[in-house]
């Protein structure tokens, strides 16, 4: 099966065989058939990167729908279907006026990658409206409800990330939602984009009308130009390193991270090394976010990785500072 349009990098690999579950038993009778096969499972693919032909079952989750399992005064509690898109499940929050993931707003994929990396944005992570998950252990067939504790959250980590890779599939996601929202508008350019709108009081629309503006703004729309997001994720340094950093760097920007550490933008780093906009024929950088590696036409996954590790080193030489890939390398 060419999984061209099941990865939003657009890279045409292919795998052995395909299919797809929209129920937990239908997940259950595929596993016992397929027991000791290699499996990927797949929800929007907006965050993989294919090195080559995967000699396996992808499978694709479908399950679908959204449940009130909790209410009380202030808060509502509701449990997602893996397979749903996660944007969906964000307009439809906001339409219920159900406040704590509207900065969340335009984020590629399904909600059941939603825990893979803790997904972030404009100040908000998922583990802060995070209540559980169900997922299905691949080797016993059997469900297993994770707690917050469980998952293990880090800035673009999870247990599902580390010591669970590849034992899990995600069924539900449940995420527990304000009735009253407290907007979060301090980051990024979200209050001067609210100005620019002529909002005064915003509501939880406002806040996501602002993101989306600004995300489309400098986000690459993969149904135009292959990509995954930021390819790397934001490294975190000592604050000593930044300071001997700052001496040579005068402009180097950074946010707060804890005591000792700061997070450095890596889209500043590889932006200012020049790579910003550089194109090798069908891949390259993209131009408005250096963060952002793109696939232009017909790239190789491999040619994608191979770009990704000229950069690592070339920032590793000239700053010191070893990035980290943010996406699924496959
Ligand atoms: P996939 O790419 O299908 O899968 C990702 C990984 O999770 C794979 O390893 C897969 O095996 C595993 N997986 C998927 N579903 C399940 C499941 N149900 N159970 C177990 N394992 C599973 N991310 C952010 O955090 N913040 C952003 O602001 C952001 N912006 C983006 C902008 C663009 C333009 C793009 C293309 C991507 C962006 N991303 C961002 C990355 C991406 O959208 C998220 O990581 C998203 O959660 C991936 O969802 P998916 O369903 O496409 O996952
Ligand atoms: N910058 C540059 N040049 C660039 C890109 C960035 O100089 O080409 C500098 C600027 O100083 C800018 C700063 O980097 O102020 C931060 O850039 P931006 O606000 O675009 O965010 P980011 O740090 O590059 C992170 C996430 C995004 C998320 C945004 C908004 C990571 C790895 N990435 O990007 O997530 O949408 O913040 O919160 O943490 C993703 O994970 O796929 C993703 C897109």
């Amino acid at each position: 099966v060419n999984l061209k349009p099941f990865n939003t990098f657009g890279i045409t690999v292919y795998s052995k065989y395909f299919a797809s579950f929209s129920t937990v038993g239908e997940l259950k009778d595929l596993l016992s058939l397929l027991n000791d096969r290699n499996l990927l499972i797949l929800g929007g693919g907006s965050n993989v990167l294919f090195q080559g032909d995967f000699d396996g079952v992808v499978l694709r989750n479908e399950i679908k729908g959204v449940e009130r399992i909790e209410e009380t005064k202030e808060e509502v509690v509701l449990k997602v279907g893996a397979g749903e898109a996660w944007h969906s499940f964000v307009l439809h929050a906001i339409e219920e006026g159900l406040g704590g993931v509207e900065n969340l707003s335009l984020i590629p994929g399904s909600v059941g990658a939603s825990p893979m990396q803790n997904i972030g944005a404009y100040g908000v992570e998922i583990k802060d409206v995070f209540e559980s998950l169900e997922a299905l252990e691949i080797e016993t067939g059997k469900l297993r409800v994770f707690s917050h504790e469980d998952c293990q959250f880090g800035y673009r980590e999870s247990v599902f990330k580390k010591a669970l890779k590849g034992k899990f599939v995600i069924t539900s996601v449940s995420y527990r939602l304000s009735k009253f929202p407290q907007l979060n508008t301090s980051y990024g350019a979200i209050e001067e984009e609210l100005r620019l709108m002529g909002v005064e009081q915003p509501s939880i629309k406002d806040v996501s009308d602002a993101v989306i503006a600004i995300r489309k703004s400098k986000l690459p729309d993969p149904k135009s130009i292959g990509n995954a997001g930021s390819f790397f994720k934001n490294p975190v340094i000592s604050k000593q390193q930044f300071n001997e950093l700052r001496m040579h760097h005068e402009n180097i920007p950074s946010y707060a991270v804890d005591e000792n550490n700061v997070k450095v933008p890596a889209g500043w780093l590889i932006d200012q090394s020049g790579w910003k906009g550089k194109t090798m024929g069908e891949f390259g950088v993209h131009k408005r976010q250096a963060l952002v590696l793109v696939n232009y036409e017909n790239a190789k996954g491999a040619d994608i990785f191979d770009l990704s590790e000229q950069i690592i080193r070339d920032i590793h030489s000239r700053y010191g500072i070893q990035l980290e890939r943010e996406v699924n390398i496959i």
